[in-house]
C-alpha cells in the first residue's frame, strides 16, 4: 500500500533525520513506530502522509506519488499536538467540517456515529479550545475517524486519553480493516495495537523491522533505542543496575 524507498529527509540540509529508510506497509497492517524522543518518528509520519518532501528516495502509494485529492482522502494524520488542527467554532462543526468539504451525504450520520463512539455527545456543541486535552484528541481523532481514512497515521495517539479510551480506540482500530501505523511511547499500546514494530534509532535509521513480541523481548534492542533504562539503586550498601522497561509487565 505505502512503500518508502531508501528514502533520507532532514528538516535542516546539514542534519539527516530519515537516513535511507526502505520498508512497505501492507493493506491491514497495525504497525507501531518505536524510539526514543527526537528519533525522527513524527518526521517519518509527515513524510508518509506527504507533508514533508524526502530529499532522496521515494515514497509510493499504491504505486502512486502520495498527493491529490484522492491520497488525502484515503491517508489521515493525528497530529502529536492534535490542537493544532481545531479551529472550527463548535466540536458538532469539527468533526463536520471535512465530511462537508468532501460533500459526503450523510456528514449528519457520521458525525452523530462519531461522537457517541468517543462520548463526545454532550460536548458537541462546545468550542473545542474550551475542552480538556484528552477531550481535545478525541475531537481531533473523531475528526479523523469520520472520513473512514484507508490509511490511518496516529502521532502519540494515547498521550492524553485515559485508559478505558485507549482501550476502545485500540478495539476499534483492531476491528477495522484500516491500515494503521501509530508511533508511540508507550509500550503496552504497541503490544496490544501492532502485529508488527518498526523501531528508529538514532541518526534516522532503522534498528528494527519484525513483530512486535520479539522487539519487546529484546532488551538490548530497547536499550539501544532508550525504550528501556538501566536503573541504579542499592540494596545492602552495594549498587545493582538492572535493565527496566516502564509500562510494559510482558503479560
Ligand atoms: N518542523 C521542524 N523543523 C525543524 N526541525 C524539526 C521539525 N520537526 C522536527 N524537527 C527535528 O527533527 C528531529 C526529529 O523530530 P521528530 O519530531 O520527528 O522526533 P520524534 O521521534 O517524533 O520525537 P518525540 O518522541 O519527542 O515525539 C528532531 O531533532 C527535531 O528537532
Ligand atoms: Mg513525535
Amino acid at each position: 500500500m505505502l512503500e518508502l524507498d531508501r528514502v533520507s529527509f532532514g528538516w535542516e540540509d546539514d542534519k539527516r533525520v530519515i537516513d535511507g529508510l526502505s520498508l512497505k506497509i501492507r493493506e491491514g497492517d497495525k504497525v507501531v513506530i518505536l524510539g526514543a524522543n527526537g528519533c525522527g518518528k513524527s518526521t517519518l509520519l509527515k513524510l508518509m502522509n506527504g507533508l514533508a518532501v524526502p530529499q532522496s528516495g521515494s515514497i509510493s502509494y499504491r504505486n502512486a506519488e502520495p498527493k491529490g485529492r484522492a491520497f488525502r482522502q484515503d491517508c489521515a494524520l493525528l497530529f502529536q499536538h492534535p490542537e493544532a488542527m481545531l479551529f472550527n467554532p463548535t466540536v458538532r462543526e469539527e468533526i463536520a467540517y471535512g465530511p462537508r468539504q468532501l460533500e459526503l451525504p450523510d456528514a449528519d450520520e457520521r458525525v452523530a456515529h462519531w461522537a457517541t463512539a468517543l462520548g463526545l455527545g454532550p460536548l458537541l456543541d462546545q468550542p473545542p479550545f474550551l475542552l480538556s486535552g484528552g477531550e481535545k484528541q478525541k475531537v481531533a481523532l473523531a475528526c479523523l475517524l469520520v472520513l473512514e481514512p484507508k490509511l490511518l497515521l496516529l502521532d502519540e495517539p494515547s498521550a492524553s486519553l485515559d485508559p478505558a479510551t485507549v482501550g476502545w480506540l485500540i478495539d476499534a482500530l483492531l476491528d477495522s480493516d484500516m491500515t494503521v501505523v501509530a508511533a508511540t511511547h508507550n509500550l503496552s499500546l504497541a503490544a496490544e495495537l501492532g502485529s508488527r514494530c518498526l523501531v528508529l534509532g538514532s541518526g534516522g535509521r532503522l534498528l528494527y523491522d519484525g513483530p512486535v513480541t520479539a522487539a519487546l523481548g529484546n532488551l538490548a534492542l530497547l536499550e539501544e533505542a532508550r525504550l528501556a533504562h538501566r536503573h541504579r539503586h542499592r540494596h545492602d550498601g552495594t549498587l545493582h543496575t538492572h535493565l527496566h522497561v516502564h509500562d510494559w509487565d510482558g503479560s
